[in-house]
């Protein structure tokens, strides 16, 4: 084939388009696509990992009648990011203390996956959600309330089979602040 100079240019005219492009998309994802979390773990490709098969695994011990059952509340459109947010961290302590333990024998990953949940409800105490404070909120009651229905092994299972949601939620909605951009204090802003 023989390639006279328009074709070479116009082939190194597509290449500098697409190469820009490429940029444009990494540079947006990391503007738009990765904000800041509250806590290490929630952005921990491991984490998701873990928190995947986990859920996988205690679902194929879910029973058939339980699968249209569903214990994690859903967001309300009047929720703001915080709220929803801390209500979820709120869950997790719940989980933390009445659940996981109880599934630390049927799953090697447990263990590890505890500890960094556990990482993730401190984290988001220490930057503002008070737990106590959605103790008695209809959402987290009504959760209870369904979890306690189901007694035993069978809401474990079904809880834990819900785990991937729970983290989803923490994931989407416990993003830290943007950072402040003000072009006067700019240059403290590189730590
Ligand atoms: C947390 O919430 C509870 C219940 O709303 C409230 O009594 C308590 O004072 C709050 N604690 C803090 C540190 O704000
Ligand atoms: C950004 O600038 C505005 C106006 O000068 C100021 O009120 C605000 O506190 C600044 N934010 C930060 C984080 O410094």
């Amino acid at each position: 084939m023989k390639l006279d100079n328009a074709t070479i240019a116009s082939c190194l005219r597509s290449a500098a388009t697409a190469l820009a492009v490429l940029f444009l998309i990494a540079w947006t994802e990391q503007v738009v696509s990765h904000p800041v979390h509250r806590s290490p773990p929630l952005k921990d490709p491991k984490t998701h990992q873990a928190v995947r098969e986990m859920s996988q695994h205690a679902q194929r011990k879910e029973l058939e009648e339980d699968t249209s059952i569903r214990l994690m509340p859903r967001a309300g459109a009047d929720q703001n990011h915080m709220e929803i947010c801390c209500l979820h961290a709120n869950i997790l302590n719940f989980y933390l203390n009445n659940i996981l333990h109880k599934y630390s024998d049927e799953h090697p990953s447990m263990h590890q996956l505890k500890t960094d949940l556990h990482r993730v409800s401190e984290d988001l105490q220490d930057q503002g959600c008070n737990l106590t404070h959605y103790h008695n909120h209809r959402h987290t009651v009504e959760f209870r309330r369904k979890l306690e229905k189901m007694e035993g092994v069978r809401g474990i299972n079904k809880a834990v089979g819900e785990i991937d949601i729970l983290f989803t939620y923490l994931h989407d909605y416990c993003e830290a602040p943007k950072p402040f951009a003000n072009a006067t204090n700019g240059a403290d802003n590189d730590n």
